[in-house]
């Protein structure tokens, strides 16, 4: 089926009580691992590009090449701007016919955060969900974004949610991006979120997080789960073991093929955490 809004992912996964997960791209082998899994599992989900991961394509590209894989995929999927930091970041997935955005200002003061944020929802009007920061997740994407968290404090969500017109919230409740083995949902502050949000929440740093953590997310009104190291790095090691295990490998279909492979494993099971219910 063509790419889906935003919107649909969010509302299937809502009404179901199942979770999304969002898978970042960045290629061609990566896709297809990701929409590989999708169709095992059947549960709805985003599949993701920052402007940091689309470096070496541009975001028609990655366009083109998910909307491609997924014409003969039954299960909904949208294709979503992750960390757009920037206003020329939002216009630019919109151009290349995103279906969802994430506007992330959440480095910013809180007002400019607000307007900034406002701003985007103006650009993607009401057919294009979007997805707002409040608090800041720390941990690094691409080697880029702030180190240090700044844990989202619940008295301002209700009124930021408001100020904006998000359709999700991405918090920072202990979750970190990248590899981070000691980073941990801090289930108290995510409740006190939760009573306050009007709308569904979004977990960044999914990579990192314990099984059992990621199971016990969708009772917390969380929607989506972002998830990138695990794959990337599904993928990378695929490549070396195939080079440590023969220098002289030339087959670059084969060793992409168990890559595509590795990648779906790793996008299954994680689908399946956040969805212990899933078929
Ligand atoms: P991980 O790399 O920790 O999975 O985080 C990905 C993410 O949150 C992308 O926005």
């Amino acid at each position: 089926m063509p790419l889906v809004s935003g919107h649909a992912v969010i509302a299937e996964c809502t009404s179901r009580n199942l979770v999304a997960g969002a898978f970042n791209t960045t290629n061609l082998e990566t896709t297809m691992g990701i929409v590989r899994a999708v169709e095992r599992v059947g549960v709805p989900t985003f599949i993701q590009c920052a402007p940091t991961n689309a470096v070496l394509s541009g975001f028609e590209y990655i366009h083109d090449l998910v909307s491609r894989r997924l014409a003969d995929c039954e299960v909904p999927v949208a294709l979503h701007l992750d960390h757009g930091k920037s206003i020329r970041a939002v216009e630019d997935a919109l151009a290349a016919r995103f279906t969802s955005i994430m506007i992330d200002a959440s480095e910013e003061p809180y007002e400019e955060n607000v307007a900034t944020s406002a701003r985007a929802r103006e650009l993607c009007g009401p057919d294009i969900a979007l997805e707002a920061e409040l608090g800041s997740i720390g941990g690094k994407e691409d080697e880029v974004g702030a180190d240090l968290a700044d844990a989202t404090d619940p008295a301002q969500v209700a009124a930021f949610v408001d100020a904006v017109g998000c359709d999700m919230l991405a918090v920072s409740v202990g979750n970190v991006h990248g590899h981070a083995p000691d980073a941990r949902i801090d289930f108290a502050r995510l409740e006190e979120v939760r009573r306050e949000s009007p709308v569904p929440l979004v977990i960044h740093g999914g990579s990192g997080l314990p099984a059992e953590q990621l199971a016990r997310l969708h009772e917390f009104g969380v929607v989506k789960v972002n998830v990138a190291s695990d794959l990337r790095n599904a993928m990378i090691r695929t490549f070396g073991e195939a080079w440590v295990a023969n220098p002289d490998e030339v087959s670059l279909i084969r060793v992409s093929t168990h890559a595509v492979a590795a990648v779906a494993d790793v996008v299954e099971r994680r689908i399946r955490m956040f969805n212990p219910s899933a078929k």
